[in-house]
């Protein structure tokens, strides 16, 4: 049960609180997650304006994955990466709009990974986009080149992970390893206010969300898991609703709150399907397991696996506990089959 809130809590006030109940921490991740919101707040702006003004469309260049891109993805990657240059607490960025490590401040101890704007197809549309965060302690010693092998650590590493979700209204949820809490921006006073503490996700969801036009190329697995998804059961309030958005952020957050199930397959043509892992699956994975609930390949805790390369991508079954678990059962029958 999420605990009842009274009086306004801003979301400094709320890092700052947590701070103290360790007496060793010096305050640079709360400075590293102020600069991280700062930035949220000028892209929200962006986001908001995005139809009054030129920033709307393709941007005319592709990034790493090949994948088109538009202004307003470059302009939140620029606003990030300039924010925490200047934060100093950050020693790299791994981004999705960045082919290659951004080295930043040699002194920080910390690795930012990020997909600056989630759910690109849909700023042209005024449909919900995101932002996804993960923030990882160096491995090397502090003041000396960062190493690959501090950006490519498993997602059990990471310190902190949340996204800011720009919806009807403008969410920013986040957890250190100790829960998940949600705030909502509100715009009069330019804050972050707490609006839900110790979220947990229900056990078993009602939604299922997968990109069903691509169905015909899903392993056999998880076609089945969708005819399960929608087979009459009463006992088991099936059939589910399924809801896609095309924004993993939205689409996650529903799903989160409500309870539900994400799925990205592999397909045919591509057998690791279309997230990435380091800056896509491990945050959410790190906030649905803070929540309560489990996120997998099919086969595998997402957490686990160490990544190889910094854009690496990865299946990725995410929310309600009972609900991945059944979808691994009807994976693993189509390997035994
Ligand atoms: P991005 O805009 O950062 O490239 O991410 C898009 C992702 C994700 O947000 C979404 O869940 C997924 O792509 C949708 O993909 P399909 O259109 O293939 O369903
Ligand atoms: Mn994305
Ligand atoms: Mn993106």
């Amino acid at each position: 049960m999420q605990k009842e809130i009274t009086g306004l809590t801003t979301v400094h006030q709320f890092i700052l609180d947590k701070q103290k109940d360790f007496p060793y921490a010096t305050g640079e991740l709360s400075r590293l997650l102020r600069d991280i919101i700062l930035s949220a707040r000028i892209i929200n702006r962006e986001v908001n304006k995005a139809g009054l003004v030129d920033i709307l469309g393709d941007h005319g260049s592709t990034n790493v994955q090949g994948e088109e891109v538009k202004k307003l993805d470059m302009r939140a990657n620029d606003e990030f990466i300039n924010t925490l240059r200047r934060g100093h607490e950050c020693a790299a960025v791994i981004s999705e709009e960045d082919e290659d490590i951004n080295y930043l401040n040699e002194t920080g101890h910390y690795i930012v990974a990020m997909d600056p704007l989630d759910g690109s197809s849909n700023i042209d549309v005024n449909v919900s986009i995101g932002t996804i965060f993960s923030i990882y302690r160096r491995i090397s010693e502090v003041g000396t080149p960062i190493t690959v092998e501090d950006c490519l650590q498993p997602g059990i590493n990471q310190v902190a992970a949340g996204y800011i979700l720009y919806g009807s209204s403008t969410m920013l949820v986040y957890t250190t390893g100790c829960g998940v809490h949600a705030f909502t921006l509100d715009l009069s006073i330019g804050e972050f206010c707490l609006s839900n503490q110790g979220i947990t996700t229900p056990k078993n969801g009602k939604i299922y969300s997968v990109n069903e036009g691509n169905c015909n190329k899903f392993p056999e697995g998880v076609k089945n898991y969708i005819k399960y998804c929608q087979e009459e059961n009463k006992e088991e309030n099936r059939p589910y609703s399924s809801r896609y958005i095309g924004s993993f952020v939205a689409d996650f957050h529903r799903n989160l709150m409500k309870g539900g199930i994400y799925i990205y397959p592999p397909t045919a043509k591509d057998l690791n399907g279309k997230l990435r892992l380091i800056y896509e699956c491990n945050p959410m994975a790190f906030l649905v397991e803070q929540a309560g609930g489990r996120a997998t390949d099919g086969t595998r805790r997402i957490m686990e696996i160490v990544p190889t390369s910094l854009h690496q991508r990865v299946p990725v079954f995410i929310g309600s506990e009972n609900m991945v678990i059944k979808a691994e059962e009807f994976v693993k029958a189509e390997v035994e089959a």
